[in-house]
């Protein structure tokens, strides 16, 4: 009997190509917005599935698990699995994968565009042009900052973080500090970073930027009291994980002028934006989209699908995350 799985959402032809390839059946939803978990429920219920390709917004559970008992693995369909309720799966027996390292130069780029944005107020620009508001040149009007050899805080020094360093240090001669649970020697050479505790990190940067996984020890990490230890005159960036900001507290901060700016692409209740967020201009606001690239979605789709082969082949995923 040949393995069927079940794909929540559309993943691209370069992953869908290995499953034909394998005579992997498959069952993969169409729909622009995520199913509900009643409407994965539903469909997981109707076959004895092998595997399933789970995105970052499919909560997975005990009661997912419970509706699909046959399936051997959970393939995420991102570098984040913070979707997925690990322990549960462990105590199962059920693999859990993750697609690490597909996406860094993507969200490394996108995350200095956002600071980019921030210090040029290009958006703002944009707003002002489109609202008619250009009457004629003005020396004073929409001053930004420079970004070149400013300091730039990356809580969080992994992968991501270390491209960004690496765009930073060698095109803006930007001063790299970073903190972290573990050292990072690679990214202390390649970007001249430099290890900081927490507190000072958010004390001295210009630009504090998340690359940190969101965890229990990650969640509001970025709260009041750590958002009124950063200079006046620092910007905010979050393409991480949106709960480890407290949005709240950041809304705050930013209508009180604490810090300059932000710029987000996750969002702590996600699709949703904290009250008042929307009706500052000195935040910049994109919808998870700092991956959205073809290079990184098809070599998402490609690791997720082969977290499924290897798993079925050798009972083991490539990039599970259970250790
Ligand atoms: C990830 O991979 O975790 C991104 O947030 C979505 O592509």
């Amino acid at each position: 009997m040949p393995k069927q799985i079940y794909i929540t959402r559309e993943i691209p032809e370069a992953g869908l190509k290995l499953l034909r390839e394998k005579g992997i059946e498959f069952d993969m939803g169409t729909n622009d917005l995520p199913p509900s978990k009643k409407e994965i429920i539903k469909i997981l219920k109707k076959k004895p599935y092998d595997g399933v390709i789970s995105f970052l917004t499919d909560t997975i559970d005990e009661e997912i698990f419970n509706a699909c008992p046959t399936a051997r693995i959970f393939a995420n369909y991102s570098v984040g699995f913070n979707n997925i309720d690990l322990e549960v799966a462990k105590k199962r027996k059920v693999e859990i994968s993750n697609t690490p390292g597909t996406s860094n130069i993507a969200v490394a780029e996108h995350t200095v565009a956002l600071m980019l944005a921030l210090t040029t107020r290009l958006v703002e620009g944009d707003r002002y042009m489109r609202a008619g508001k250009y009457k004629g040149w003005n020396p004073k009007l929409l001053m930004g900052t420079d970004m070149k050899g400013k300091t730039i805080g990356l809580v969080g020094g992994g992968a991501i973080g270390g491209e960004v360093a690496k765009i930073l240090y060698k095109g803006f001669g930007s001063n790299i500090i970073y903190c972290d649970v573990v050292n990072n020697k690679k990214l202390e050479e390649e970007s001249g970073a430099v290890k900081k505790e927490f507190g000072d990190l958010m004390k001295t940067a210009d630009i504090v930027s998340l690359h940190c996984p969101l965890l229990p020890s990650t969640t509001h990490l970025i709260n009041k009291e750590a958002l009124l230890m950063m200079k006046p005159t620092a910007f905010l960036i979050n393409t991480a994980r949106g709960p480890i900001v407290d949005e709240y507290a950041l809304v705050l901060a930013l209508k009180n002028k604490v810090i300059s700016g932000a710029a987000l692409d996750v969002f702590e209740f996600e699709p949703k934006l904290a009250k008042g967020l929307s009706k500052l201009n000195n935040v910049i606001l994109t919808p998870h989209i700092a991956s959205a690239r073809e290079t990184a979605r098809n070599m998402m789709a490609e690791i997720a699908v082969k977290n499924i082969i290897s798993v079925f082949e050798t009972g083991k995923a490539i990039n599970s995350v259970l250790g």
